[in-house]
């Protein structure tokens, strides 16, 4: 009996392991690993989205920030598949600003991140990518290389005075 595929949520294991490369980039399990990926971030209202969050432990993130329901601020960029992802920090400051999880819902936390890097990926055509990124969509993408690590936002967050109610949270940006 198999599960239609959806978001795990925290506390599940799966999304504290290291996530697996991608070796075979063929094969149909991957092409619809990709595909449910895409599918739930859509329905998520998601900017971003990682392979275990689907309980599947390989290194493939989707970053695509657009303004959505949950982020109404966020710049516009074509969605972009991310496999086997490794980045280099080109602006070692740090900033703070809201971030949320598909995997926690009803939470917003402020969590550091650096503000300027450059990523370095393979597409599903197992071709070799590089892409200059800073602020949001940056962040989108610090957020789910964590969850390659085994990481969630939470453990970023510096104070637990930085964690709010989703409600909160929307009136604030709608107060903006
Ligand atoms: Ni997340």
């Amino acid at each position: 009996m198999t599960d239609l595929p959806h978001i795990i949520q925290l506390g599940d294991a799966r999304l504290r392991e290291i996530a697996r490369p991608i070796e075979d980039f063929n094969c149909a399990a991957t092409r619809r690993l990709i595909a449910d990926m895409q599918n739930l971030m859509q329905a998520g209202n998601g900017v971003g989205i990682a392979a275990p969050q689907l309980g599947e432990s390989w290194r493939v993130v989707i970053i695509a920030s657009r303004p959505t329901s949950r982020y109404p601020h966020a710049p516009e960029m074509p969605a972009t598949v991310m496999i086997n992802p490794r980045f280099e920090i080109t602006d070692a400051s740090q900033h703070k600003d809201w971030e949320g999880c598909l995997s926690i819902p009803g939470i917003r936390a402020l969590a550091p991140r650096y503000r300027a890097i450059k990523v370095f990926y393979q597409n599903p055509q197992a071709e070799f990518l590089q892409l200059a990124l800073d602020h949001f969509p940056a962040r989108v993408f610090q957020h789910e290389y964590d969850h390659l690590q085994g990481l969630v936002y939470l453990d970023r967050v510096e104070n637990n005075r930085d964690i709010i109610s989703e409600s909160e949270y929307l009136k604030r940006i709608a107060a903006e």
